[in-house]
């Protein structure tokens, strides 16, 4: 038999299987991860390794370094995952990997190298999208949470509202006309000349700053759960822009402070909105800006009043990392989705809800 028939017999029968052990691969950025996950909950092990300072002096990720570095790291994470687990290759049900979104020479290593794996042990190969593996970030930090629940996905490619009514059931409510909100934030600590990657470095800058400056979030979506942070984004950068020109002083501080203020008082609102209108009082952030110090103690603060109970992921798994593409993977093999064969290739986008 083939490999890809064996496969789709072992798939069927991890649906009734009592433990289910997944060695999971992310690569869509800069970040080469490797975890192995049991039962969607209980993380065996979780190896990242980073290229934030490789890509620090270029003020962002390079494409080609970033695929290059996977390449070079990824066999030594395989085994360093593996020692950290103390499993047995023959112990592994599944190969779970991000198939996208993401940069895709950098997702092509992840793939390639799942693929090999899976043939390899001959067990069934998973694909799965980096952003629902950013939802189930969340079941591995909170062992108690179940869906239905409202989703805040705020990353450095998506920020959008979404309704989880099961695992794999998720509608799209709202989400952003133009910039993600990462994007906003690494181009506003840009223009403030600090260094990659800019969301961490405003919310430790913006806890030194006042808010001075009132940076509006358009409000042409107020009654919608959309976004848009272009605007806000290019306000910033052209107070900074001409207060440079006319030799004036600015305090990156309190530019740091107003800008954060603002777009996360938007997360936040419209987060409650959603949940509101959904009539579902669990609202889940994911993503790496839900690592955002005043996101989540707004969200806590402001949910609190309203009776909506906040989840967000244990900082090590709000970036990028697969013990998240693990948890994500075990839930899509419970539902019988995910199979790949392969043909499995990388794309840059994918979709959010249904
Ligand atoms: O989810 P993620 O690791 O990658 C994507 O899937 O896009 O998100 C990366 C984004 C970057 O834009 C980074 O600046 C932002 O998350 N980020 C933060 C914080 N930590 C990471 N933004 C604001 N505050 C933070 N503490
Ligand atoms: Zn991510």
């Amino acid at each position: 038999m083939s490999y890809y028939n064996e496969c789709v017999e072992k798939f069927h029968k991890l649906k009734d299987k009592k433990d289910v052990v997944v060695l999971s691969i992310e690569s869509s950025c800069d970040e080469t991860s490797i975890a192995i996950v049991k039962n969607g909950r209980e993380v065996l092990a979780n190896v990242v390794a980073s290229q934030i300072d490789i890509h620090r002096r270029f003020g962002g990720v390079v494409p080609e370094v970033a695929s290059r570095n996977h390449i070079t790291a990824i066999s030594n994470i395989y085994n360093e995952a593996l020692n950290e687990a103390g499993i047995q290759k023959e112990d592994i049900d599944a190969v779970a990997v991000t198939y996208g979104a993401g940069l895709v020479g950098a997702l092509l290593v992840g793939v390639n190298f799942a693929k090999g794996l899976a043939y390899k042990l001959n067990v069934p190969l998973i694909a799965v999208s980096h952003v629902y593996g950013h939802i189930a970030a969340n079941y591995i930090s909170h062992l108690d949470l179940t869906p239905p629940f409202v989703c805040l996905m705020v990353s450095g490619g998506h920020t959008a509202l979404l309704r989880i009514d099961d695992y794999n059931k998720m509608t799209l409510l709202g989400s952003t006309v133009d910039d993600a909100i990462g994007e906003a934030f690494d181009k506003v600590a840009r223009v403030l000349n600090l260094p990659y990657p800019g969301g961490p470095e405003i919310d430790k800058l913006a806890k030194q700053g006042e808010k001075k400056y009132n940076f509006v979030v358009s409000k042409s979506l107020k009654n919608t759960l959309d976004f848009s942070f272009s605007g806000i984004k290019t306000e910033v950068v052209n107070l900074v822009h001409n207060a440079r020109q006319k030799g004036e002083e600015i305090n990156p501080s309190d530019v740091a402070c107003s800008f954060q203020e603002s777009v996360t008082d938007e997360l936040v609102s419209k987060a409650i909105r959603a949940c509101k209108q959904e009539n579902i009082n669990k609202l889940v952030i994911a993503g790496g800006v839900g690592a955002n110090s005043l996101l989540k103690q707004k969200a806590n603060a402001n949910c609190e009043r309203e009776g909506i109970q906040v989840y967000s992921p244990v900082l090590k798994y709000c970036t990028d990392n697969s013990a998240m593409i693990g948890a994500m993977a075990y839930y899509m093999i419970k539902d019988g989705l995910g199979l790949a064969t392969l043909d499995l290739t990388a794309k840059p986008n994918v979709n959010l809800g249904v």
